[in-house]
């Protein structure tokens, strides 16, 4: 199965990019998995729609994956109760290459809630946009003290929680994909 993740926290030095190579290193470990494509909206760094062309190699590159990915994983953090404006506007360059996708969302907060707020925004959205979202939460709280220095996470509700949700999203991913 190949995977996209998009790391959507629009912060170079904010934690959620953190979270987002760790999901992304545990993904290029399973055997289920034969490619993992990892998009960073930083990386790509889309003008704000409507104002100018973003980099048409830019764009292209990043259609390509959405579109031969069997599943897209989003990791975003949550930004005044929403999802951050940066990571949407980066969504609104594209809008048939959702449909019928096996999509995910993990949010992540340095508060004790995870990014809730965000994870509910971010499931309207998918199903707007024809996804099939996954209904399995992973909410990453107080995330600025989840990792050591060497990246691995600390954390127990952390530790027992991400391989379930991973394994409910790669089961997902091979349903549909089937
Ligand atoms: C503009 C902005 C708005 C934020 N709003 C929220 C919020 O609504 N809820 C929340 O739990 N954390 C909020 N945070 C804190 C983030 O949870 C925190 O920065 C966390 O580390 C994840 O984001 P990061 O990738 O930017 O580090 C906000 C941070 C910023 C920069």
């Amino acid at each position: 199965m190949k995977i996209t993740i998009i790391q959507g926290g629009p912060r170079k030095a904010g934690n959620t990019p953190k979270v987002a190579s760790f999901i992304a290193k545990v993904l290029q470990e399973n055997p289920m998995v034969s490619q993992v494509n990892y998009l960073d909206i930083n990386t790509y760094n889309f003008p704000v729609f409507g104002t100018e062309s973003p980099d048409a190699e830019d764009l292209e590159s990043f259609r390509d994956a959405l579109l031969s990915a069997d599943g897209i994983l989003v990791v975003l953090p949550e930004y005044n109760g929403r999802v951050p404006g940066a990571l949407k506007n980066t969504l609104d360059f594209f809008r048939p290459e959702y449909a019928k996708k096996p999509m995910g969302a993990i949010t992540v907060s340095s508060g004790p809630f995870g990014g809730i707020n965000a994870l509910h925004d971010f499931q309207a959205w998918m199903m707007y946009v024809g996804a099939v979202p996954l209904s399995t939460k992973l909410l990453v709280s107080n995330v600025g003290s989840l990792f050591d220095e060497n990246g691995e996470p600390q954390e127990f509700h952390f530790n027992k929680n991400y391989p379930e949700y991973l394994s409910d999203f790669l089961w997902l991913v091979e349903k549909i994909s089937a």
